[in-house]
């Protein structure tokens, strides 16, 4: 069974459902409320556990009731939350509008902006947990400052880490090398790479960057070409909110689990193509058993 340990957010949804986004000073009427469990850090911690990695989470919570309700929808989900912090602010949150199946986020940090890089140091001196992981994820809706003793800390301990550069903010070079991989869509790769083109780019990151591009696939460079994995065709698209998330915890787990570079990515996303066919950012991640039904699920695929 694979270790993955994710450093990252924590956070409760507040959805609504429209069919016309308000423009300025107007208000229109939505169709559907609800909370759902999410956060980028914990949906990715969701994919990986119900995969069925080993997973901790690090990060922080409110003490206020939502911090309750996100630590037991983790620990419902079999994550370690051990080193889940309590801290005064409030939870995290997402104001999240659906419009034609596809989302627009408003993202308040809350208790998420406090995991500072403080207390991701303590813990790496004090305890081993990212020592004796076999990946370790992290995206930024943690704080830069965090996210970057991270990267540093990972490379010193020669444990790999997977940035989900999401949502986007500019990263030195020199943290790039740092890091075993980085997933940025495509919006997030104009912010890293501006006026580059993609074929440039992932040919001078191989094996490293991958671009995920919707229902176009995911592209990477395996050091001889430039590869485009395709997404699963699927025809009843629900909320795509979170898709990227569970590719990234279903990646960390097929390529802890001894999958090379590129059966990981198809691996990855069968299962975010899976991911998009129930509300919710979490409530569609697959289990390994839901992942071996479906055709494109290789027979020949072995789980260490
Ligand atoms: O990636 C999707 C997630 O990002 C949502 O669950 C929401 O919390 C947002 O911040
Ligand atoms: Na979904």
């Amino acid at each position: 069974m694979p270790k993955i340990t994710v450093v990252g957010s924590i956070s409760t949804d507040f959805v609504v459902e429209t069919d016309k986004r308000p423009s300025m000073g107007e208000t229109v009427e939505g169709k559907t409320f609800s909370t759902s469990f999410g956060g980028k850090g914990a949906n990715q911690a969701v994919a990986s556990a119900r995969l069925g990695a080993e997973t901790h989470m690090l990060g922080a919570v409110g003490q206020d009731t939502f911090g309750e309700e996100l630590l037991n929808n983790l620990r419902t989900n079999h994550i370690f939350v051990e080193n889940v912090e309590r801290v005064t602010h409030s939870s995290g949150s997402a104001f999240i509008t659906l419009y034609n199946r596809d989302n627009s986020i408003i993202y308040v940090p809350g208790a998420n902006g406090a995991y500072s890089a403080d207390k991701l140091e303590a813990l790496v001196n004090g305890q081993t947990v990212i020592q004796k992981s076999d990946i370790v994820l992290v995206q930024n809706e943690t704080p830069e400052e965090t996210v970057n003793k991270l990267i540093e800390r990972c490379h010193e301990l020669n444990v790999p880490l997977l940035l989900n550069p999401a949502p986007a903010r500019g990263l030195d070079q020199n943290l790039i090398e740092k890091v075993a991989f980085l997933t940025p869509n495509e919006t997030e790769f104009e912010v890293l790479f501006p006026g580059e083109t993609m074929e440039d780019v992932l040919k001078q990151y191989p094996n490293k960057l991958i671009v995920t591009l919707g229902s176009k696939g995911s592209t990477y460079f395996d050091g001889k070409s430039v590869q485009v994995i395709p997404s699963l065709t699927v025809a009843n698209v629900v909320d795509t909110t979170g898709a990227g998330d569970t590719f990234n915890g279903a990646f960390a787990f097929a390529f802890a689990s001894g999958l090379p570079i590129k059966d990981s990515i198809q691996f990855a996303n069968i299962a975010a193509g899976l991911s998009i066919q129930k509300v919710g950012a979490q409530t569609g991640a697959p289990t390994l058993d839901q992942m071996k039904e479906h055709d494109y699920f290789e027979k020949a695929w072995h789980f260490k």
